[in-house]
């Protein structure tokens, strides 16, 4: 497994490009069916806090961990002490005693990081409204699957400036793809963020790039990505970024700008016809379900490389 410098994944940026790739190639290698049952953390048990809702990274984690010889516990925020009051720090002490890694999705990017400060065991981002890292591992192997190589490549993600944008604008710099952000001017994605990609990306010779236009972001690309328009904690604003982002789906036309050999992206779960056409998601050049299998192999990966021992 590669040795990580990090002892937690809070988000991609704390990790070098070589560990990144280093992690995709040990995903790639848990993904032959030959290695799909490796007790390489057997008896280990992973607490998953969730504060949001989720399938995808629920059902890979917990599917991971007894792949690979372990347990993995879901703690729901409305379950647990933490969810009426109890401290992250006492939380992160208290579960530290127990667990061998702690996962949590929540609001905010401060909750993970003072529950990595207080915890003696690897706390995991399972996504916050800053960055979704887990994702953009397997988001990555599944480019790498694709294309052989996401350096040199070129992605556009049309849509709302937050956690996915982020994070992918951070693992494409670490990988040295290029990435143009199409999103409306409201929701750009925030200045440092941006600064961050891009001083990232000069140790790569990638390129960020942020517009207001789909078409000018699409323009030669190689992956088209998009994202819910409202985001888990936004239900209310729905109707406000319909306004928006009207102009922002990802159709037929605005594919047309692409390469000929172009493949559609998305997180999931989709809201069709609203950020993208059902066409174009269920269409001979959308890879959202190998994208959606390859978060089990990339997160067993990351697990393994930091529980293992
Ligand atoms: N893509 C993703 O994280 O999906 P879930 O919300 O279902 O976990
Ligand atoms: N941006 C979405 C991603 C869900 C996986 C959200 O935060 O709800």
């Amino acid at each position: 497994a590669p040795q990580l410098v990090q002892n937690h994944l809070l988000s991609l940026k704390d990790y070098s490009s070589s560990e990144i790739l280093d992690l995709l190639s040990l995903a790639a290698d848990l993904k032959k069916p030959e290695n799909k049952y490796l007790p390489l953390l057997e008896g280990k048990v992973l607490g998953m806090i969730f504060e949001k809702s989720s399938t995808r990274t629920r059902v890979s984690f917990e599917a991971g961990m007894l792949q690979l010889g372990g347990h993995a516990m879901h703690l729901s925020t409305r379950d647990i002490q933490m969810g009426r009051g109890e401290t992250i720090a006492d939380t992160a002490k208290v579960l530290s005693g127990y667990l061998d890694g702690i996962m949590i999705r929540t609001y905010h990017q401060d909750t993970v990081t003072e529950l990595a400060e207080h915890s003696s065991v690897p706390v995991i981002n399972g996504l916050t409204d800053d960055f979704h890292p887990c994702q953009v591992l397997a988001d990555l192997l599944t480019i790498q699957e694709h294309f052989g190589t996401a350096a040199g490549k070129k992605m556009a993600y049309i849509g709302d400036g937050n956690n996915m944008a982020n994070s992918l604008m951070i693992g494409a710099a670490k990988v040295g793809m290029d990435i143009s952000i199409a999103a409306p001017a409201k929701y750009a994605p925030k200045p440092e963020m941006v600064a961050l990609a891009q001083e990232i990306a000069q140790g790569t010779g990638a390129k960020v790039h942020v517009t207001i236009d789909p078409v000018e972001a699409v323009k030669d690309c190689d992956v088209i990505y998009t994202d819910v328009w409202a985001s888990m904690g936004q239900e209310q604003e729905a109707l406000e970024r319909m306004e928006h982002f009207k102009g922002f789906q990802v159709n037929e036309a605005l594919a047309a700008h692409a390469n000929e050999n172009y493949i559609f992206m998305h997180c999931l779960p989709a809201h069709r016809e609203e950020e993208v056409t059902t066409g174009i998601l269920e269409g001979p050049h959308s890879v959202v379900f190998q994208e959606a299998e390859n978060r089990l192999h990339a997160q067993k990966a990351l697990l393994v490389a930091l529980m293992a021992n």
